[in-house]
C-alpha cells in the first residue's frame, strides 16, 4: 500500500477527479461508484481483487455491480477475448460468438427458445416491454414499487417514492424531473409481495395491460425474494388477462446455473438478461419460446418489432460471455450459497458485537446491509430514513479503509473468485468498521 492514498489530497486518485470535474458533471458518469469525498479510481483487476491508481488493493464485493461471476480477469476470458479483437471487434455481419453464445443461454433454462442481444441490461428491459405491447397491441406495463429495472423513463417509474407521496395503493411517481405525464399513465404500480393488493391493482387495469415486469429479488429492498403465492398469481393473471410476464433476471441469472425462473420454479414469457451473460463486456438478451419471441422474426416481412443496435451481439462481448457462462456450473452456484449464507451469518454476529443498530438481508451470492432491524419484505419495509442511509454510508466508508469495496447502498456480491478466507476477512473488517460508524455518531 502506498503511503499516500484515499482520501489523501495528495493521492492520484484526487488528482483524477480534479481533471474529471473539469470535464464531467460532478466528475463522475456513473453515480453508483461516487464516494465522499472522491471516488477511488481503479487500475486494475484480478480476480476477487482490485488494485487503485495509488497502489492499494481491496476486495472488490462490487464486481461492476453483479456482472463479474468470476472476479476481475478470468485467465481464459482474456485470453479467448484478445485472440477475438486481434481478429477483429465489430463487424455488421454476424459471427460465430453470437451464435455459440445463443446456444449456451438457450442450453441453460428449458423454455429459452430464441434470444435477441442488446448492449445493456436497460436497453434489453426497453427491448422486451416493446415486444410485449407489440405482442398485446396495449400500452401500460405493470412493475412493483422501487424496482430497479434499468435507466428508462417507463421502467424507472415509483423507484425512488417516498412516504410523502407513495400513496396507499402505488402511486404512479416520475423518477427525475419532466419525466412526461403520459409515462406516468402508462406504468400501474404494484406492492411487491402483496398478492392480494397486487392483484386488485392489475385487474383494474387488465385490459390495457401490456406486461408484468417482475424482479424475483429486487436489489434496492435488498434482494427479498419474490413469494411463491405473489409470482403464482401474476404468472396466472398475466394469462388470464392477455399479458406478457417478464421476469427481469439481469441480477438474478447468478442465483442458479439457470437463474431464479429455475431455482423458485417461475415460467415467465420473457426473460431480461445481462450482467454476467457478457463475461464483463457491456450486454443485454431478451429470451423466450419461440411464440413470444416470433415478434422480432422479420421472415415474413417486417417484424412486429424490428430491434437492431450498431454494437449489438459484437463478437468480443459474446465470446467473453460464452467462457463466463461455460465456467459457471451449478456446482459453482452452490458454493456461492454456502459462501454467502457464511457471509451473512458473520455479518449479523459482528454487528451485534459492536452494538451497531442494523441488519444483512439477501441470499445466494447476494446481499445487503441495511441500517435499521425491520424486517424487510418489500420496498417500503426496506426503506431507510436519512438518519439510517447515513450509517450505513459510514460503514462502507470505513470498509473501504480496511481494504474493501461494497456499495454506498450497502449492497454488495460474491464472485467464484472469492474465498471462505476473503469472507472471513470481510466479517472481520465489517466488525471494526461497524464500531467505528457507531462512535462517528
Ligand atoms: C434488475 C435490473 N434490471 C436492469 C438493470 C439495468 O442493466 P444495465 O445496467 O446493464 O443497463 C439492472 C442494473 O443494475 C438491474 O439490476
Amino acid at each position: 500500500m502506498s503511503a499516500v492514498n484515499w482520501p489523501d489530497p495528495l493521492s492520484k486518485s484526487k488528482e483524477l477527479y480534479d481533471r474529471a470535474a473539469e470535464v464531467m458533471p460532478g466528475g463522475i458518469t456513473r453515480i453508483l461508484p461516487w464516494q465522499d469525498p472522491f471516488p477511488v479510481y481503479a487500475k486494475s483487476g484480478s480476480g476477487a481483487y482490485v488494485t487503485d491508481v495509488d497502489g492499494t488493493r481491496r476486495l472488490d464485493l462490487l464486481n461492476n455491480f453483479a456482472s463479474l461471476i468470476h472476479g476481475h480477469a478470468h485467465p481464459a476470458i482474456v485470453s479467448a477475448v484478445q485472440e477475438q479483437v486481434a481478429n477483429g471487434t465489430a463487424f455488421t455481419l454476424p459471427t460465430q460468438p453470437e451464435v455459440a453464445l445463443a446456444e449456451t443461454i438457450c442450453g441453460r433454462v428449458e423454455g429459452f427458445e430464441w434470444v435477441r442481444f442488446s448492449n445493456s441490461g436497460s436497453e434489453a428491459v426497453m427491448c422486451a416491454i416493446k415486444a410485449a405491447r407489440a405482442i398485446t397491441g396495449r400500452s401500460k406495463i405493470v412493475k412493483a414499487e422501487g424496482v430497479y429495472h434499468g435507466s428508462y423513463d417507463y421502467a424507472e417509474v415509483s423507484l425512488d417514492s417516498s412516504p410523502e407521496n407513495w400513496g396507499e395503493d402505488p402511486t404512479s411517481i416520475g423518477y427525475s424531473k419532466g419525466t412526461p405525464e403520459g409515462v406516468k399513465n402508462d406504468v400501474v404500480v404494484i406492492p411487491f409481495n402483496d398478492t392480494e393488493a397486487a392483484e386488485r391493482i392489475i385487474r383494474a387495469n387488465k385490459d390495457q395491460i401490456a406486461a408484468i415486469i417482475i424482479d424475483p429479488a429486487p436489489s434496492y429492498f435488498g434482494f427479498v425474494p419474490v413469494s411463491q403465492s405473489f409470482i403464482e398469481m401474476i404468472r396466472r393473471v398475466s394469462t388470464e388477462i392477455g399479458a406478457v410476464f417478464i421476469l427481469d433476471e439481469v441480477i438474478t441469472f447468478r442465483v442458479n446455473r439457470g437463474g431464479a425462473q429455475t431455482r423458485f420454479n417461475i415460467k415467465p414469457d420473457l426473460t431480461v438478461l445481462a450482467k454476467i451473460i457478457g463475461g464483463g463486456f457491456p450486454v443485454g438478451a431478451v429470451v423466450g419460446s419461440r411464440k413470444f419471441m416470433e415478434v422480432f422474426d422479420h421472415r415474413n416481412g417486417k417484424p412486429l418489432l424490428p430491434w437492431s443496435g450498431t454494437f449489438t451481439a459484437n463478437p468480443v462481448t459474446m465470446t467473453a460471455g460464452k467462457i463466463a457462462l461455460d465456467l459457471y456450473t451449478q456446482a459453482d452456484s452452490d458454493r456461492l450459497d454456502v459462501l454467502g449464507d457464511r457471509l451473512r451469518a458473520g455479518v449479523t454476529e459482528a454487528f451485534a458485537k459492536a452494538d451497531f443498530p442494523g441488519q444483512v438481508t439477501g441470499f445466494s451470492s447476494m446481499f445487503m446491509v441495511f441500517g435499521h432491524q425491520r424486517t424487510v419484505l418489500d420496498y417500503r419495509s426496506g426503506y431507510s430514513s436519512k438518519e439510517e442511509s447515513k450509517l450505513i454510508a459510514k460503514l462502507q466508508k470505513n470498509l473501504v479503509l480496511e481494504g474493501y469495496h461494497i456499495a454506498k447502498t450497502g449492497k454488495a456480491f460474491l464472485s467464484t473468485a472469492m474465498t471462505e478466507s476473503d469472507v472471513d476477512g470481510f466479517i472481520a473488517a465489517t466488525e471494526r468498521a461497524a464500531r467505528q460508524a457507531v462512535s462517528q455518531g
